[in-house]
């Protein structure tokens, strides 16, 4: 008897965690006490609601995904009423759903997405620039929970920001490491991007940046003027001629 006590309160732990008075929401996978379910991108979580409403007439639900009305199918009005999130995608993390009787609102019930996802760093590149050019080496760091650290290196050992004047911003979202003004000596090499994440472990992204000559860039504007006093002498020259034709055939 003790033992089926137990098992009932385990159960009901487990499975009344997000139950109000009349709606609830049961969950794959389960919502913890606090109502997060913990997912990750390209899972699926699927939400069944029911309800105890005493009359068939007050029993339709209503789903709500961040207060817009989910809408239902015919069938999967009157409870349970099941809603598939599938495939969990970027815009559903935190995103709250929430089942309530239609016949009364202040009978709701909701659980939220914690959707987790590890930082999406890119295959090797290989990079050109020209010496004396900007360069810009990126690593995105957007990651849930979020990263808990990022660090660079050249050539495998810690790069020394003063001595190679880069510039290293971080927004959250990315890690971004820059130079005005390359120089051979200074920046050619393999770099490391290295993002620590406290659920995703470790990933390094590997820049092997070359640098070379300096090219001459094509002298667009002198040329440009060039043409345009041709062009003018000829227009001119087609104009006095054209007077002189004129003249001649009065
Ligand atoms: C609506 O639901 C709330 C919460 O369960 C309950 O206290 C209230 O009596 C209900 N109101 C009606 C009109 O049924
Ligand atoms: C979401 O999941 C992460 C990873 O398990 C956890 O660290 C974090 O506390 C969770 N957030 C909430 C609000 O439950
Ligand atoms: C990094 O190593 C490469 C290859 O050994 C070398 O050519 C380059 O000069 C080194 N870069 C720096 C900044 O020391």
């Amino acid at each position: 008897m003790k033992l089926m006590w137990i098992i009932a309160l385990l159960n009901c732990l487990l499975f009344c965690a997000t139950q109000t008075a009349g709606v609830s929401i049961e969950s794959s996978p389960l919502a913890g006490l606090d109502g997060f379910i913990q997912t990750e991108l390209e899972k699926m979580v699927s939400l069944t609601c029911t309800h105890d409403a005493a009359s068939e007439a007050d029993s339709e639900l209503v789903w709500l995904r961040n207060d817009a009305v989910v809408s239902l199918k015919e069938g999967n009005k009157k409870g349970p009423s099941r809603v598939c999130i599938s495939p969990v995608i970027l815009a559903d993390k935190d995103a709250t759903f929430t089942c309530r009787l239609k016949s009364n609102a202040s009978d709701s019930v909701s659980v939220v997405l914690n959707v987790t996802y590890p930082p999406s760093l890119t295959d090797a590149e290989v990079i050109t620039v020209e010496e004396e050019a900007t360069m810009v080496l990126w690593c995105d760091i957007d990651a849930h929970p979020p990263v808990s650290s990022v660090s660079w290196t050249l050539n495998g050992t810690e790069m020394d920001l003063k001595a190679g004047e880069f510039i290293l911003t971080n927004d959250g979202l990315t890690s971004r490491l820059s130079t005005n003004k390359v120089q051979r000596s200074l920046h050619e090499g393999t770099y490391r991007c290295t993002v620590v994440s406290p659920m995703y472990g470790t990933q390094t992204n590997v820049f092997t940046v070359d640098v070379t000559d300096k090219t001459m860039k094509f002298p667009l504007w002198p040329m440009v003027a060039g043409i345009v006093v041709v062009c003018l002498t000829t227009i001119l020259a087609v104009a006095s001629r054209w007077r002189k034709i004129v003249k001649c055939c009065k």
